[in-house]
């Protein structure tokens, strides 16, 4: 997948503004470093038809060549590189100071661009057709030898580049994900205000904002004992500027959240976060929708479908097996518990499942009739992880169907079930049983595997798709007790307002979430505007009215003061471009990122405090955790 401007014509400057003139005179370089390089050109934009001008340009050398005569240098900036051939009997003076140059040295380079000769023009790059005559050159700043290459796949184990993150960012590809993000973030701005949202920042040093996550907490020195906490996300400031009449808000947040990092995550990211009053699903899903068609209006991949399918969260499980389907392709999860009990001796596996409440799903993997034992046992280890006990395959071969199952059913009821589960001959039907949670999650992740490993998953297409009616609330396995799955903020489904006091684990949300080949992309809610309605939440979640109070008192007070009506949603910045850009991880689209142990090896961030900072916070530190 790429996310690429198209090339604007005439494009002189690497963020893409055409008007801005370039002066195409050849100024002197003396002592540039003082006086500010009289700088003409980028140096990856230079062309055939710039032949002849007199360029000045300022770079890194990204590579030096030296062929006992003539020396060729790959300057880089920004925008690329361009080749400077120093020829001692063209220039004697230059070639002197080319001798000179290592990699990462900082130069200025005075010259004319010149066509290159056809034998040694470089399809490969941009600049290729061209080569820089240098008049003059100066070094501006040495550079040691990097700890490692620069080039465009990195040459090096991570935490090396994260050490040395200024390097790493040099290279063409962090600065392609780099310029791609800044150009999302602009696109982003100008929907909004053309939508009449209002830019809106909100506090980092605030207090608890609940968004399933650990807080990072900032200790008071003015209130000894009190702490600030990160916000998760802007949620109740957002909230509470709908109550104070902003009606449509949208801010590019950072928010905190303290849990386990994986590629996909960080615990300082980027929301675009979005409210709206007087809104239902409907206008929130819509201005999202418009959002991303926007951003992707320049992006060479394709959408699936538009408008977005929706699915409800319940769909979702039983068709998927997850609640984040990648809907690039089939291969979706069927009940097939009633057909496997109907006619020859139900496996026992089967009846033990379905008579103890659980329920037999299937996948029909199409021209896997021929999958060795061997790959089958890998597809029962990975459904073993979820604790199943085996996984049932029936291979509908060109001579008949082949089976781990013979003994229970004969060929002709195995036929009946290729024709119910629409399977044709040459696929291969794989089967689990269980608890209906463990069938779903383990054939779910089944389905991703065996699509990646068949190679069944078209790369360059983008599948959204809403996910909607979550379920309100779930049994938190580590506290014991129900939690809030989006956040506690959330609507309850008209619907199901009853169960809020009869079951509330019943109850479905009015949240949804924006899902893209599988991610979650966003979440969003329409939110409780009345105190008796959220004060109904807390209740269901066992909150007594004074720890409420205590907690939240600043949003029910609010909501005493004439809320709207309101929802909203909030993107991962970082996660869409992360998707739109192809990226493994997360870490590759941010500017100087944590390791996946929270810790940035840049700078060597966490760091303990002095113990004077330490003393004026009223704070006592305990032994280092090892
Ligand atoms: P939620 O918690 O679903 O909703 O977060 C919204 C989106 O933020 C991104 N995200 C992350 N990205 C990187 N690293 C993380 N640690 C991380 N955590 C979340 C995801 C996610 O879908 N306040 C609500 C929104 C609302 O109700 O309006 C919220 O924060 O892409």
């Amino acid at each position: 997948m790429n996310w690429e401007e198209k090339p604007l014509r005439g494009q002189h400057r690497p963020n893409g503004d055409a008007s801005a003139a370039q002066t195409p005179i050849c100024r002197p370089l003396y002592n540039s470093a003082d006086r500010g390089v009289p700088r003409t050109h980028y140096c990856g934009i230079m062309r055939g038809a710039d032949a002849g001008e007199a360029v000045v340009l300022a770079g890194w050398v990204a590579r030096r060549r030296d062929l006992g005569g003539l020396i060729f240098v790959d300057l880089r900036d920004r925008s690329g590189t361009v080749q400077v051939v120093f020829d001692p009997s063209e220039n004697a003076g230059a070639h002197a100071v080319a001798g000179r140059l290592r990699a990462e040295y900082v130069v200025a380079v005075s010259g004319r661009v010149a066509e290159r000769d056809p034998a040694s023009r470089n399809r490969a790059l941009p600049t290729g057709d061209i080569e820089i005559r240098p008049v003059e050159v100066e070094v501006l700043a040495e550079s040691l030898t990097p700890p490692f290459y620069l080039t465009d796949e990195p040459a090096a184990d991570e935490t090396l580049r994260l050490r040395y993150r200024y390097l790493d960012l040099r290279r063409p590809a962090q600065n392609r994900n780099l310029a791609l993000r800044h150009r999302i973030t602009q696109v982003i701005r100008r929907y909004f205000d053309r939508h009449d949202f209002l830019e809106i920042e909100t506090p980092s040093l605030t207090r608890s904002t609940p968004e399933g996550a650990r807080d990072f907490l900032v200790p008071s020195r003015l209130s000894r004992g009190a702490f600030y906490a990160l916000p998760q996300s802007p949620q109740l400031f957002k909230q509470l500027l709908m109550v104070a009449g902003f009606d449509r808000y949208f801010q590019i947040a950072r928010c905190f959240r303290d849990e386990d990092l994986r590629a996909d995550r960080q615990p300082e990211f980027t929301q675009i976060d979005v409210e709206m009053s007087f809104v239902a699903e409907e206008q929130v899903m819509a201005v999202t929708e418009g959002l991303m068609l926007e951003i992707l209006e320049r992006s060479d991949t394709r959408l699936a479908r538009v408008p977005f399918p929706r699915i409800t969260y319940a769909e979702a499980m039983a068709r998927y097996g997850t609640d984040r389907p990648d809907m690039r392709f089939g291969m979706e999860l069927k009940d097939v518990s009633a057909l496997v009990l109907d006619g020859g001796t139900p496996a026992p596996a089967f009846c033990q499942a379905t008579t103890g409440g659980g329920e037999v799903r299937a996948i029909v993997v199409a021209g896997g009739a021929g999958t060795s034992r061997k790959v089958l046992d890998g597809y029962a280890a990975e459904v073993a992880r979820f604790g199943l006990g085996g996984l049932g395959s029936v291979h509908f071969a060109d001579g008949g169907p082949r089976t781990s199952l013979s003994r229970f059913y004969a060929p002709e009821i195995l036929e009946r079930w290729r024709t119910e589960v629409a399977a044709e001959t040459g696929d291969l039907l794989l089967i689990a049983a269980g608890p209906a949670s463990k069938v779903r999650a383990a054939l779910g992740q089944l389905r991703l595997h065996v699509a990646r490993e068949r190679g069944v998953i078209p790369d360059r297409e983008l599948a959204f798709v809403w996910v909607t009616e979550f379920p309100l609330l779930e049994m938190s396995e580590q506290e014991g007790r129900l939690v809030a799955v989006h956040h506690p903020f959330t609507a309850v489904h008209p619907e199901d307002r009853a169960l809020l006091a009869t079951d509330p684990a019943a109850a479905r949300a009015r949240a949804y979430d924006l899902v893209l080949n599988g991610v979650e992309l966003g979440g969003g809610s329409i939110r409780n505007y009345r105190r008796d309605q959220q004060m109904g939440l807390f209740e269901a979640l066992g909150m007594s009215e004074a720890e409420a109070e205590q907690r939240f008192g600043f949003l029910l007070e609010a909501l005493d003061y004439g809320a709207p009506p309101h929802g909203g949603i909030a993107l991962g910045l970082d996660r869409m471009v992360m998707m739109l850009a192809g990226l493994d991880s997360i870490r590759d689209c941010i500017a100087f990122p944590k390791t996946s142990s929270g810790s940035c090896l840049l700078t060597g961030a966490p760091a303990p405090a002095s113990a004077e900072q330490v003393k004026e916070l009223g704070l006592e530190i305990g032994p280092a955790k090892v």
